[in-house]
């Protein structure tokens, strides 16, 4: 799939822009400030992923006035390949999505229009947190699996429900009850994941130091095999706990990946450049294994390609980039001078 064409108005920074994109590496640039960001957070939002802090209001999202702000944003984008359609995004204070002349829910848009994007430093991947992994495994979960999101957000409905019990003292045994089929259906669905995007990652070796492993790590479990019983094990073995500390310990709220060089932690044994690349060459995997899944080729989203990368890093990374075929948009304040990479010079919210 690809976008053909795009245009934004009144959307952050980003006034009136037309732009048509060719299939290929399109790679935007521009100083600080100048939108590259927004553009992509755009791309986000268009094809049903939201934006890119959790927690923005999408009022904010519209272009500040002098004396307020715009009234609505609105995105459109044109996408062609194994499917040609208009799509849109109206936002003012809530975010509504169209295809054609239809109105959608994000989940469709992300079936229908698949994009990977990874917008928050790739680094995070490696040393961040758990839940830039669980990010990572959640946009492909939502990819490739029709109910994976579903099941997502009503996990998250029931483990909110959970600490409300735990935070007021009460016995949390009904949430746990709705909690144990969907969390271990997500524990089993992850695992698969992970063993998907471990296998993919062969074919991005070049971009890793050395061979990278990764394993699943259930949260509050790994003592049975299967998930649902390991799922109730952890309970009975956390129960006082999660009393004590009124918060939910089991479950995939917890889960973790493992990403390993040799014996060690990834994270400590590589350098910022080299935890970079490898956090590529999973973005990468990832799409490969969203392609192999859905048969069609996602669209690939990155911020700050470059940054931290030396040039045999940089140039590496894009030869792997382009050799996915995907349609690529990338941002960076430098341009990188490559073949095949399509410069595309962004200065206050308008393309030159
Ligand atoms: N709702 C908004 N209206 C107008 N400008 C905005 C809005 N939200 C963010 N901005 C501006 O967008 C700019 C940031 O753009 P960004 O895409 O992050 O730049 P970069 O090119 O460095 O990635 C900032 O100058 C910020 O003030
Ligand atoms: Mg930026």
């Amino acid at each position: 799939m690809r976008f053909s064409a795009t245009y934004f108005h009144n959307f952050r920074n980003i006034q009136h822009e037309r732009r048509e994109w060719p299939q290929g590496f399109n790679l935007i640039t521009g100083p600080n400030g100048a939108g590259k960001t927004n553009f992509l957070e755009g791309l986000n939002l268009i094809s049903g992923w939201g934006p890119l802090e959790r927690n923005t209001r999408i009022a904010s999202l519209v272009r500040w006035k002098d004396d307020g702000r715009e009234e609505r944003a609105s995105l459109w984008g044109r996408v062609s390949g194994e499917e040609d359609a208009d799509i849109f995004a109206s936002l003012s204070v809530r975010c509504s999505l169209k295809i054609g002349e239809g109105g959608t829910d994000a989940t469709t848009m992300r079936g229908r229009i698949p994009v990977l994007s990874w917008l928050s430093g790739h680094a995070s991947i490696l040393r961040g947190g758990a839940s830039n992994r669980r990010a990572l495994l959640d946009r492909v979960g939502a990819l490739v699996s029709p109910s994976y999101a579903a099941r997502l957000h009503d996990y998250r409905y029931a483990l909110r429900q959970k600490t409300a019990l735990l935070r007021k003292s009460y016995n949390p045994a009904i949430a746990d009850r709705v909690m144990i089929p969907l969390g271990s259906w997500l524990w089993a669905a992850r695992e698969e994941i992970t063993r998907m995007i471990g296998n993919a990652l062969r074919e991005f070796a070049d971009l890793t130091p050395r061979p990278v492993d990764l394993s699943f790590a259930r949260g509050g479990g790994g003592l049975e095999d299967n998930p649902a019983t390991d799922f109730r094990r952890g309970l009975v073995l956390n129960r006082d706990r999660e009393r004590a500390s009124r918060i939910p310990l089991v479950g995939p709220q917890r889960d973790d990946v493992r990403i390993s060089c040799g014996s060690r932690d990834a994270a400590v044994a590589l350098s910022r450049g080299q935890s970079r690349r490898t956090a590529s060459a999973l973005i990468l995997a990832s799409a490969l294994v969203v392609e192999r899944r859905l048969g069609r080729k996602p669209i690939l989203v990155f911020d700050e390609l470059a940054s931290e990368l030396d040039s045999e890093g940089r140039s590496s990374t894009i030869d792997a980039l382009m050799r996915t075929g995907c349609q690529i948009f990338a941002a960076s304040t430098d341009p990188i001078p490559a073949a095949g990479v399509e410069l595309h010079r962004m200065i206050s919210g308008k393309f030159l």
